[in-house]
């Protein structure tokens, strides 16, 4: 069946794709689940999956993330809202799990920067953003947490714009903070919009509305806040930037929100805005140029994910459609394989319930299952020839040695190795003589905890794991035999002779003392 030409560009043109980014603790996962609160994929928020009184959104899903309370896998939230398809990809929260991220930030059109408001812009955030500023996608920024004691909304503004150089317009301001936060100004709309606390923050809350000269607005914010608002609202319009489209859309500026997740404040009027703010799925680069959304269909895999659940013990492949009208069964190529396939097996995910995805338009992501064809990056397409410029990986930081417990039990460990490693859970190295045990490398030690974790649970595979103290790695260009004597001389998973050193010192040393070797550039940095 084909689709006509109308329809696709309509559905192309409601579709909306983005991610939060946000530093651990900032409330992505209170937002993520107000969203779908307002977006009607839950009732009421909370009720997605209780986590000893507090809730957890349906994607977290994994029993370590639960135990830790973070979030470690992504998936895809989606929901429609006022004629608009929503697809919010979850992101890993965990600063340890940030290859994941990278990866899943490679499939967003947009990213929701998620602020706290007593904290501003930290350490996280501003990598996260960095990989946003290379892709060029346009950012939205909330300021979360607006019922605590917060930085002055002028100060926040002015470190955004000095760490991350990006112009910052406010579409509404708030009116006190902590206790005494009373709402927002729209700054659009010239109106109020009143916060009242209710019990629990479950549901949506009552708001009450006023113009900045109505006389109503001394009696709903108090006087002095009053006063002071129309004060900062002089000084906005005289000194802040207009909010402008295009700069927005190039990744120059960010719209500001505030408001306060926990409390259902703020969240829907962010979720108004941004339907009509955020852009619907672009012109993918690839190897033939630019491929329009409306070509014929293709879709790149930007993440696996090994045993999504105990009932499905399989490999899913997340892939997004990149152009064209998806069916469930069709038939298409493999770039890199060259392999005819029929994508048969295809599900959304919303967590452990998996629904037959029957059809999917330009920015959805389909789930996959993966019987062990797909890597990361991969195109498939029915005209057979797409490829994209290389994924992002991250540069491990710390490395363990790993050993089997049990030596009967290799095959189980190999095959945990191999498929955890292609989720990018961990880096593998191999050393060249394989008689040594491999090196994980991770960008934080609680990888090495999740991946021995996985492994004991998904594979039945106990190990030993040491962390070593080699700290840097150097992909090697040149003669592999010129390394060979080197016992730190290992390989990757694609076979490529890579060293490790123990700092920055051993590295420049080795290189003097070595001119025969020669090192690769890391990959861009990030
Ligand atoms: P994350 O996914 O970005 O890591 O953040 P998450 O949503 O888990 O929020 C982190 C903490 O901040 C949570 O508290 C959450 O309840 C709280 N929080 C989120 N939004 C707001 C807000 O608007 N105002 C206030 N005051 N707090 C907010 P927690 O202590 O981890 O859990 P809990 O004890 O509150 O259940």
């Amino acid at each position: 069946m084909t689709q006509p030409a109308a329809q696709l560009e309509t559905e192309i043109a409601r579709r909306r794709t983005f991610a939060i980014i946000s530093h651990p603790d900032a409330g992505k996962t209170t937002i993520t689940e107000k969203l779908l609160l307002y977006g009607g994929a839950i009732q009421e928020a909370g009720s997605v999956t209780a986590k000893e009184g507090r809730s957890h959104t349906k994607s977290d899903w994994m029993s370590i993330e639960q135990q830790r309370g973070i979030s470690i896998s992504s998936s895809a939230l989606t929901f429609e809202y006022r004629g608009r398809h929503v697809n919010l990809l979850d992101t890993p929260g965990h600063q340890d799990f940030s290859e994941d991220t990278y990866r899943t930030l490679t499939a967003a059109d947009s990213a929701l920067m998620v602020l706290d408001a007593a904290r501003g812009v930290q350490t996280q955030t501003e990598k996260l953003f960095a990989v946003c500023r290379n892709r060029g996608i346009p950012i939205l920024t909330f300021v979360n947490k607006m019922d605590r004691p917060a930085l002055d909304p002028f100060e926040l503004i002015a470190q955004v714009e000095e760490t991350l150089k990006i112009t910052v317009v406010p579409l509404t301001w708030p009116i006190g903070d902590g206790p005494d936060f009373r709402g927002v100004y729209d700054l659009q709309t010239a109106q109020v919009l009143a916060f009242e606390r209710t019990s629990g923050g479950k549901h949506r809350a009552p708001m009450q509305t006023a113009g900045l000269d109505d006389p109503q607005l001394d009696a709903l914010v108090g006087r002095d806040l009053a006063a002071k608002l129309r004060a900062d609202v002089e000084l906005i319009q005289g000194a802040m930037p207009e909010f402008e489209a295009s700069a927005f859309l190039a990744g120059e500026l960010t719209p500001v929100f505030f408001g306060s997740a926990m409390n259902n404040f703020g969240v829907e009027h962010f979720l108004s805005n941004f339907v009509e703010l955020a852009p619907s799925p672009g012109a993918a680069l690839t190897n033939q140029g630019e491929r329009d959304p409306e070509a014929p269909f293709a879709g790149f895999i930007f993440k696996l994910q090994a045993n999504m659940s105990k009932q499905h013990r399989d490999r899913t492949a997340y892939m997004r459609v990149m152009s064209g009208h998806f069916e469930r069964g069709m038939d298409v190529t493999h770039t890199r394989t060259g392999r005819k396939l029929r994508l048969s097996q295809a599900h959304t995910l919303f967590a452990q319930d998996r629904e037959k995805v029957e059809e999917a338009y330009p920015g959805d992501i389909v789930g996959l299952v993966n019987p062990g064809v797909f890597q990361i990056g991969d195109v498939v397409s029915v005209d057979g020839k797409l490829l994209l410029p290389s994924f992002p990986r991250f540069t491990p930081e710390t490395f363990a040695t790993i050993a089997l417990k049990d030596v009967g039990k290799r095959k189980a460990f190999m095959k945990g190795l191999t498929q955890l490693a292609e989720e990018g859970v961990v880096q593998v190295f191999y050393p060249t003589d394989g008689a040594r045990d491999p090196y994980l490398g991770a960008v934080g030690p609680l990888q090495f905890e999740v991946f021995q974790a996985r492994l004991a649970e998904e594979y039945g595979v106990e190990v030993e794991m040491n962390v070593t103290s080699y700290a840097l790695v150097r992909w090697l260009a040149g003669d592999p035999s010129n390394v060979a004597r080197f016992a730190r001389h290992v390989e990757d998973d694609q076979g490529r002779p890579v060293m490790l050193f123990r700092s920055k010192y051993d590295l420049e040393y080795t290189a003097e003392q070595h001119p025969e070797i020669e090192f690769l550039p890391l990959p861009k940095d990030l």
